[in-house]
């Protein structure tokens, strides 16, 4: 453990600690007459001071609400700023209503905004008080501190952050990588399409995987590859657009035993979606940019799964391209043939994601897969149903949901099941040309559940979930650690749940 120097209040002037940062946490009291409750951090550093910090606090202003925060200058030699954020009641844990870690979303929450007061005051570096969880606490400071500003010529103020004042930072970077695992899909996802490309994707996700290259082997297929799987739905899609498309696919081995069969991800890799022929209204249209947040999500988490270590092998697959209307492009009424030979009559070419993701899911079973779980901003019904809450989990197995279920619990990032009824499979194999339509046949009536329906028709493995994301695809602030944007949601529930995978006998 790491103690603090007691230097009191004479501000050094002539090193670099002079621009160090500190974020310390602070509980709600539980009873009206107990005093500020400190974590041990913040304790140990009041102590240092002699209580100085409980006596500036209670003079400042009334008790530190949840998600508040307050800024003391001066007070410590190493620490010329100290930013005491509040973390709400220090009882709760996980709450079985709102399905999550209360404790775990208020120290990411207050966590995120003391990094950022700082960031304000460009302090270059940070360090974090565990507030009794590490992981949490650097989940909070790097997403918080995320923002997109690629094409900005005015930059955010870099800040590095690190753990104050313990001993387990082993949580502390496994927090980094869960957060940088989810702000390299929201990097990917807020990216203009003119810049990520189907190409461009596929080369960023190789980067991402080189240091582990060992342990990685990484497929970029192209047209003439996915012309020989008769991908044909896929193609379909893809036929619309100049840009040509890519089938990633990436394989982490993460277990020595080679024929232990993987978790395969699959991800939409839509890296516009126009609409095509049925073209979107061009209000809002930009956002569709991040329609390939599954692709991103799920190839973020296999980089993280790599950089964690984790003792299971992952495939991800990624059919990434276009679409859009051109003379080239499907039409309404359309017959395509996936790579199972079933037909598809395309009744709406902005019914795209099933297209391209029936194919991608014939081909995942190829693997022997232990599981096979989709991601994708499939329906803007989705986003009715749940809103941004939660991703919504469409699968044929309980064990799954539980696996889901439990990681999304850690992590705060939800999930909520979703019925797989005959019910909506009646109203996909209803075609009047084809095996499937691509929509349903009351076209906005349970809009997601059809489309889960219409991709369940490419399934026979035991084990499957489809993510439906596209209501958690952006944030404006319902998530009070991720800036506005393009989310990454659910890469850390992704991540967590391939964890527990791991850790199964
Ligand atoms: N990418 C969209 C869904 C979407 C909407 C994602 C809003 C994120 C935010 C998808 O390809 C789509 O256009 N779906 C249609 C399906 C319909 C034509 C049956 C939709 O939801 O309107
Ligand atoms: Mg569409
Ligand atoms: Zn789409």
């Amino acid at each position: 453990m790491r103690s603090h120097s007691c230097r009191l209040f004479s501000v050094s002037r002539n090193n670099s600690n002079c621009k160090k940062g500190l974020v310390l946490g602070v509980y709600e009291k539980e009873k009206e007459d107990s005093s500020l409750y400190f974590t041990e951090a913040a304790d140990k550093f009041d102590r240092c001071l002699s209580g100085k910090l409980r006596e500036l606090l209670s003079i400042s202003g009334p008790p530190l609400k949840k998600g508040k925060s307050r800024v003391f200058y001066g007070i410590h030699e190493d620490f010329p700023s100290v930013v005491v954020v509040g973390l709400g009641k220090n009882s709760p844990g996980v709450c079985n209503t709102e399905n999550w870690d209360t404790c775990k979303e208020n120290i990411r929450a207050a966590v995120s905004v003391g990094c950022r007061v700082l960031q304000d005051l460009e302090v270059p570096l940070v360090e974090v008080d565990p507030c009794g969880d590490p992981q949490a606490a650097a989940e909070g400071a790097i997403l918080g501190l995320f923002e997109y500003d690629e094409f900005k010529q005015k930059k955010k103020f870099a800040v590095k952050t690190q753990l104050h004042c313990s001993s387990d930072s082993a949580a502390w970077e496994r927090g980094v990588l869960y957060g940088e695992g989810q702000n390299l899909a929201r990097r990917l996802m807020e990216a203009p399409a003119n810049h990520v490309t189907p190409a461009f994707f596929a080369d960023i996700i190789e980067q991402k995987l080189a240091p582990f290259s060992d342990k990685v082997v990484i497929h970029k297929r192209q047209k003439s590859w996915i012309e020989e799987q008769h991908m044909g739905a896929f193609l379909s899609v893809s036929k619309g657009s100049e840009e040509p498309p890519v089938f990633l696919e990436i394989h982490y081995n993460g277990n020595a035993d080679s024929s232990q069969p993987p978790l395969v991800l699959v991800g939409k890799g839509i890296t516009f979606d126009s609409g095509g022929i049925s073209l979107k209204p061009s209000s809002g249209m930009d956002a569709m940019r991040a329609d390939m947040a599954g692709a991103a999500t799920v190839c973020s988490s296999v980089v993280t799964a790599a950089a964690l270590k984790f003792p299971i092998n992952i495939i991800g697959l990624a059919p990434l391209c276009e679409n859009m209307p051109s003379g080239k492009a499907n039409k309404p009424g359309d017959v395509v043939k996936a790579k199972n030979g079933k037909t598809i009559q395309v009744d709406n070419t902005d019914a795209e994601g099933r297209l391209i993701l029936a194919d991608a899911l014939c081909y995942a079973h190829g693997f022997n897969p232990k599981a096979i779980v989709n991601a994708a901003t499939l329906t803007g019904a989705m986003d009715v149903a749940l809103g941004s809450a939660a991703t919504g989990v469409f699968t044929n197995s309980d064990w799954l949901w539980n696996q889901l279920h439990r990681a999304s619990i850690v992590t705060g990032d939800r999930v909520w099941r979703m019925p797989l009824f005959q019910h909506y499979t009646k109203q996909v194999t209803d075609s009047q040309l084809a095996d499937l339509s691509n929509i349903g046949k009351y076209s906005r009536s349970g809009g997601a559940c059809t489309a889960a329906a219409f991709l369940r028709e490419f399934v026979t493995a035991p084990h499957w979930a489809h993510l439906d994301i596209a209501g958690v695809m952006s944030n404006k602030d319902e998530t009070p650690y991720l800036r506005k944007g393009m989310s990454g949601r659910p890469t850390r529930t992704l991540v967590e749940f391939a964890a527990g995978l791991s850790t199964e006998a």
